[in-house]
This record gives C-alpha cells, sequence and structure tokens, in this order.
C-alpha cells in the first residue's frame, strides 16, 4: 500500500522506537535498508519532496555537538514533508539548569510524534523510552550506541559491495569510547560480515572478544581486508592519558596510503566524522578514490528518512 510515494514495506515493521542495533533481527535491519533504498531514489530526483509524513511532527533534541546527524535528521524530515523543530542545549532551559526528563515532559506536552535525541550519557535514550510517551529515536548516546550511524554504514556498504556476509572489516581507533563501533560490532556480526578491533591496549575493550577478533597491530590487523572503518580519537571523552602523543598515535594507527597498500585493491574507507586529519587518517586516504565518506553522509538522509518513515507507520500494512 503506497504511503505518500513511499511503498510500504513486505515485513510489518512493530517497534515503538530505535533505541540501538543490539534489539534488531537481520530481518529488521534489512527492512530499514531496503527502505533506505528506496528513500535514496527520492533524494535523487530534481524535486525532493514527498507528502509522506505531512501532518507528522518531530523534535531533534541534541544535548551535545552534531553537525552530520543533526543536519540529516532535518534533512530527512523536510523530504518527509514532516513539521519540525531542532533544540540544543545552549540556548534551551538546559543551560539553566532543568533536568533531561522535565526538558522532553515540557517538550512532549506539545505533542510531537517522535523525539530523536542525542546525549552525552550512555542509556539517555532507553531512559526516555521508558518514561515518555514519544516515539525515540536515539542519535547517539554516549559510549553506548548510535543505530543510524550503523545503518548508514551497512547501506554504503551494500552499495559498494554488494553484500555485508562475509566482508572482513577492520575497525580502528577509539573503540573504548566510540558508540559508533558499538553499533557497528552488533550490525557487522549479526549480518554476518568477520570484524577485526584494531587500538592501542588502553583502547580495546575486550568485551566484544567472543564475536570479534582483537588485535592491537595495525599493521597485522588490515592486511587482507575489504573494509577499514576508521574511529575518531575522542579526546574530549578521555579522563586519563590512553595514548602518549596523537604524533605517535598516528604513527601507529594513522590510516595512510602505505598501510591501506596492505588491504584488499579494491578496499573501502569509512569513517564516521568528524576527522581527525593526520591522527587517525591522513588527508589523502580520506580523499582518495578508495574513500566512501562522504557517500556516508549522503546515505545518512535516506536512512534517517526510513527509520522515521518505518517508526510512523509506514511499516505497518
Ligand atoms: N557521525 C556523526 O555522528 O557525526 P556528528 O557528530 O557530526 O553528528
Amino acid at each position: 500500500m503506497p504511503l505518500g510515494e513511499v511503498t510500504s514495506p513486505r515485513l510489518p515493521w512493530t517497534r515503538r522506537h530505535l533505541l540501538g542495533i543490539e534489539p534488531l533481527s537481520v530481518e529488521e535491519i534489512t527492512l530499514i535498508l531496503d527502505t533506505a533504498v528506496q528513500m535514496r531514489e527520492i533524494m535523487d530526483r530534481p524535486i525532493k519532496k514527498v507528502p509522506t509524513l505531512r501532518g507528522r511532527t518531530v523534535v531533534n533534541l541534541f544535548m551535545e555537538a552534531s553537525t552530520r546527524t543533526r543536519a540529516s535528521f532535518e534533512m530527512a524530515e523536510r523530504i518527509l514533508s514532516a513539521d519540525s523543530l531542532s533544540i540544543q542545549a545552549a540556548g534551551s532551559s538546559v543551560a539553566k539548569g532543568e533536568s533531561l526528563l522535565d526538558t522532553v515532559k515540557n517538550l512532549e506536552a506539545m505533542t510531537p510524534d517522535v523525539i530523536v535525541i542525542r546525549h552525552s550519557s550512555a542509556g539517555a535514550a532507553n531512559f526516555l523510552a521508558r518514561t515518555c510517551n514519544s516515539r525515540i529515536v536515539n542519535a547517539g548516546d554516549g559510549a553506548h550506541e548510535h543505530p543510524t550511524q550503523a545503518l548508514l554504514d551497512a547501506l554504503t556498504l551494500r552499495q559498494a559491495k554488494g553484500r555485508i556476509e562475509g566482508l572482513r572489516v577492520a575497525i580502528v581507533g577509539d573503540v573504548l569510547h566510540s558508540r559508533v563501533a558499538r553499533s557497528n560490532i552488533h550490525l557487522l556480526t549479526k549480518m554476518g560480515a568477520e570484524v577485526t578491533l584494531c587500538a592501542p591496549p588502553t583502547l580495546l575493550p575486550q568485551s566484544f572478544s567472543n564475536v570479534v577478533t582483537l588485535n592491537w597491530r595495525f599493521d597485522e590487523a588490515i592486511e587482507g581486508v575489504d573494509v577499514v572503518m576508521m574511529l575518531r580519537l575522542q579526546q574530549e571523552r578521555m579522563t586519563s592519558a590512553f595514548i602518549s602523543t596523537t604524533r605517535e598515535y598516528h604513527a601507529q594507527y594513522g590510516l595512510t596510503m602505505a598501510r591501506l597498500k596492505k588491504a584488499k585493491t579494491d578496499v573501502v574507507v569509512l569513517h564516521p566524522g568528524p576527522m581527525n586529519r593526520g591522527v587517525e587518517i591522513a588527508s589523502d586516504v580520506a580523499d582518495s578514490k578508495s574513500s566512501l565518506i562522504l557517500d556516508q553522509v549522503t546515505n545518512g538522509v535516506a536512512v534517517r528518512m526510513a527509520v522515521l518513515y518505518l517508526l510512523l507507520g509506514g511499516g505497518r500494512e
């Protein structure tokens, strides 16, 4: 049944919130990715506007800095004709000491359909889903999950490689502080990829050692991989000395052209952004033909369109 100009998928979508990748099944992930392919087609039209979510209201509540995620949710909402407003911590009453729960309860009193939340505390989105009436989308909660990032990464890999199953993926960098790594570990292992995590021992948690390979030697971890996913060094989350210097870090864990040659010849490079050029990734790699970094950003809009569409009834018969 078409809703606006988007064809409803065959499988029903039953979830009220998108809080993480961990609870999702392979079928649910595939449904979001297949729906995002339809959304991508709308983005390629000269007139990028469909009436699918007309009359629906979305609040984008960003309590932590963002460029890509916030802009792409806003773009997704506009293309789907939803009404939306964006609130940031600076300039809101959070700056006067209002709690997250009070902030959200007050926004809910204005009857939005969905609240998209980014917060520095792990578990913030789950907390709101338990305590509020609105549908909640997690746009990144502390070092916990960033589900739409992993979904846009998966869409980008499916476009580039035609599949996710069987791909050899190295996730490299500040794994310890990375919600992007966590969501991608859940997604890639569920979808049948072979994942290696690579970081200095201080930034390499053991918690996923039952489902991934751990290797703190980058020159070994990169050998023969199909995908290198670089992570930002999150110095703002570091409470002690996890690395010696950024120069030393780049020497051991920076992705350079010389290192990239050890991967497969058709290797692709992902990075969620923002990049620390010259730290985790050399500029010539970031701008090379192997880099899909800007394709990830484009696909972020399509994935966020798909998520909003499914949560607001597009996946129900
Ligand atoms: N990838 C990502 O979450 O980027 P932003 O922090 O700019 O949203």
